[in-house]
């Protein structure tokens, strides 16, 4: 019988502690230690220490080294059908690695992973018919069923089961006639008998996704895990099972809103930061072809008047090009310490640029409220959007429209300058094709031979924040009466 001691483990971290205490001093929360039983010697315990043995000491066999020069294959690639699913991935699933997907409650998690289980199932786009798993760990057979009708896809030839024990999805799939892709939905409903731990702690979690990545390097199978996200919107529990997968993928959407979002957050095998944008319709999601003429929603196709405190951003999303509309409010305040709420945003990036354009452009915000939104629920990254955040909080604050055909971008640093962002011409052209007249961005001078061809755009060229208010006739007695 193998000896047990207590260990407190942190529900929102994973750090261990061996004493209890009230909050957790690796990240500060409250109340979230949780005893667990380890018993000493436990096969798979992660952090087993060396139990005293000399670091060096004899009994493992000697590594194969080899330079770093040499073929190296790319990963073969499972590919779904789903065009924004192949390219958050970087061309599809990987045989032999892990994928959790995050996203919070209801946002459509398992209704993606069951529309991507019957594509690869019933073989659409005349590729080979994949052999797919679908095990539930939340939802009856019966209540997937529903949903898979609803969905058209109850006709696709998915393996299907309902249950939590990883060591039953170890006697049904870790043989020869294992699946190519293996779903669970989801990690945190997963037990291993061995661990005296409930399901749903960092233990069992972390215990349950190494077995079932063990599963699929052992079988080839392409894992997906769906993962819980927590009230903050990371990976409920354990970030060490964000350590252990290949692929962490976000499923982001405000509710309310029809648009989703699937954001690589971390990605071995390619890019980490796509975006697929899918819309979610009474028959499950359908992909988004041109996310510019969703963002931009009933704004129009440029030309049009625009009211006061918006501008177009032409942001760069992964590898596409995507316009979005920001939307600035600005009030003078009633309270003390005026409000700024950000929605979409970075709020330390709004406390530049507002104190950017009070110190050189003389524009007065200390007596406002701000609220700043980036419409159709997309969250932007990019310093880039810097130039049309401050057309939109310049327009708001001086009632002045910003024109309606007008593009912006570029980032803005502490002196004023605005300074040139990447991707140029793929903005451009995205600006071109929704239909948009003109442009106000910093410009990249042209170098050598290779000058740059002018886009059909009329182009506002601007190295300072004050040309942005020039354009947008704001001069500084406006600002004054404002
Ligand atoms: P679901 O996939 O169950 O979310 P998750 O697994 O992330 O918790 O999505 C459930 C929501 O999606 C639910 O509110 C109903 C809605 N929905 C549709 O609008 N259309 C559909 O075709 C389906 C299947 C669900
Ligand atoms: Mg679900």
């Amino acid at each position: 019988m193998a000896k047990t001691r207590s260990q407190y483990v942190c529900q929102e971290c994973g750090a261990v502690s061996s004493r209890w205490s009230g909050k957790c001093e690796q990240c500060d929360s409250w109340n979230s230690l949780v005893e667990e039983a380890v018993s000493v010697g436990t096969p798979g315990g992660l952090g087993k220490k060396s139990g005293g043995r000399a670091a060096g000491a004899g009994g493992g066999a000697v590594l194969n080294l080899v330079e770093l020069t040499g073929a190296a294959d790319p990963p073969p690639r499972l590919q779904t059908g789903d065009a924004e699913l192949d390219r958050v991935t970087g061309g599809g699933l990987v045989p032999g690695s892990a994928l959790l997907i995050g996203g919070d409650p209801g946002i459509g998690k398992s209704t993606l992973l069951l529309q991507t289980a019957a594509k690869l199932a019933r073989g659409d786009n005349g590729r080979k018919p994949a052999v797919v798993a679908y095990v539930s760990g939340e939802e009856s057979v019966d209540q997937v069923r529903l949903r898979a009708e609803r969905l058209e896809a109850a006709d696709a030839p998915v393996q299907l089961a309902s249950g939590t024990a990883v060591r039953d999805i170890l006697s049904t799939f870790d043989g020869p006639t294992a699946p190519d892709l293996l779903i669970i939905d989801s990690i945190q409903t997963m037990y291993l008998d061995t661990l005296e731990s409930a399901p749903g702690t960092v233990a069992q979690v972390r215990g349950s996704a190494q077995e079932l990545i063990g599963l699929a390097k052992r079988r080839g199978t392409a894992l997906i895990l769906v993962g819980h996200v927590t009230k903050e919107g990371s990976i409920a529990g354990p970030k060490v099972v964000e350590h252990m997968v290949d692929a962490v993928l976000h499923f982001e959407g405000e509710r309310g809103h029809p648009f989703r979002i699937l954001r690589a957050i971390k990605n071995r095998f390619g890019p980490a930061d796509e975006i697929g944008v899918y819309e979610m319709a009474g028959d499950g999601l359908a992909a988004v072809t041109n996310p510019s003429a969703l963002f931009l929603g009933q704004r129009g196709e440029g030309g049009g008047p625009a009211p006061s405190g918006t501008a177009v951003f032409a942001g760069i999303e992964g590898s596409r090009p995507v316009l979005v509309e920001i939307q600035a409010l600005v009030n003078p305040s009633p309270l003390g310490t005026p409000r700024r709420t950000v929605v979409g945003w970075d709020t330390g990036r709004l406390a530049m640029v507002l104190a950017v354009l009070e110190s050189r452009c003389g524009i007065n915000f200390a007596s406002q409220d701000v609220f700043l939104n980036v419409a159709g629920g997309l969250r932007l990254t990019e310093p880039a959007a810097d130039l049309a955040v401050a057309a939109a909080l310049i327009s708001s604050i001086a009632k002045q429209p910003v024109p309606g055909d007008t593009v912006l971008f570029g980032e803005i640093g502490l002196t004023g300058e605005v300074r040139p962002v990447p991707l140029t011409p793929q903005r451009l052209k995205e600006a071109e094709k929704l239909g948009f007249d003109s442009v106000v961005a910093p410009f990249p001078p042209a170098r050598g031979k290779s000058k740059r061809t002018r886009s059909a755009l009329n182009e506002h060229h601007t190295k300072h924040v004050t040309e942005l208010t020039a354009f947008l006739g704001v001069s500084r007695r406006a600002k004054d009466d404002a």
